[in-house]
């Protein structure tokens, strides 16, 4: 296992697994369902959880770096964009704190003309489950947003843009807050603001649960 790093906070990080020196994910947060810290298989390219089991994927040939292997962990680990620069024999990595890449934040169905953006359990299972988070970018607009389920009947879904200084926030499931990396700023679950510095709350869309999906309302 590799040990794990503390670049700021209390938010240690650690390398997955994998050979690209181009921007990527490299590193992962370790704080997801109890919070015990992580550790990395080489032999099996995942990322570990001696306490409950929990792994996630850690090969980027995988495409899934940070998601959900095994449960009973529900949510993906947050991960930072890197760059490698190597010079005089020796190589530089660079994490950037402020480019938080949230799996699954890719493109998700486009907003219809009502304004509503549906996510089929069928294609999203994890929002049938009490903790299960969707992060992606619906087609036209600006920011990616994240849905997550609170209990059984609540979901909820915020802009992922901090009000701060616009860094990407991440769902931290533990604490059941929306967290910066930046400069710390915590943001409740439906967006208000808990720890500074930032002082307007998370952009909150309404979104009501049906029997095979969730609907976000995107004004
Ligand atoms: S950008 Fe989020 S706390 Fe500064």
């Amino acid at each position: 296992m590799y040990p794990a790093n503390q670049p700021s906070r209390d938010v240690p990080v650690f390398p997955a697994a994998g050979s690209d020196s181009t921007a990527s994910s490299r590193f992962a947060r370790s704080r997801i369902h109890a919070a015990c810290p992580l550790g990395y298989n080489a032999s099996k390219k995942l990322i570990e959880c001696p306490c409950h089991s929990s792994r996630f994927f850690a090969d980027p040939a995988s495409g899934k770096v940070g998601a959900v292997e095994h449960p009973p962990a529900n949510a993906p680990l947050l991960r930072w964009q890197t760059t490698a620069q190597t010079a005089g024999g020796g190589t530089t990595l660079t994490i950037d704190l402020k480019q938080t890449v949230l799996f699954n934040c890719e493109m998700l169905p486009a907003v219809d003309a009502t304004k509503q953006l549906t996510l089929p359990f069928a294609d999203f299972p994890q929002l049938m489950m009490v903790g299960g988070v969707v992060c992606g970018q619906p087609t036209g607009l600006g920011n990616p947003i994240i849905v997550t389920r609170l209990d059984a009947s609540t979901v909820i879904a915020v802009d992922s843009k901090c009000t701060h200084l616009g860094c990407t926030v991440g769902w931290n499931a533990q604490n059941q807050d929306f967290e910066c990396p930046c400069h710390g700023s915590t943001f409740g679950s439906d967006g208000h603001v808990q720890v500074g510095p930032a002082t307007t709350p998370l952009k909150s869309y309404a979104v009501s649960v049906t029997t095979d999906s969730v609907v976000v309302t995107i004004p």
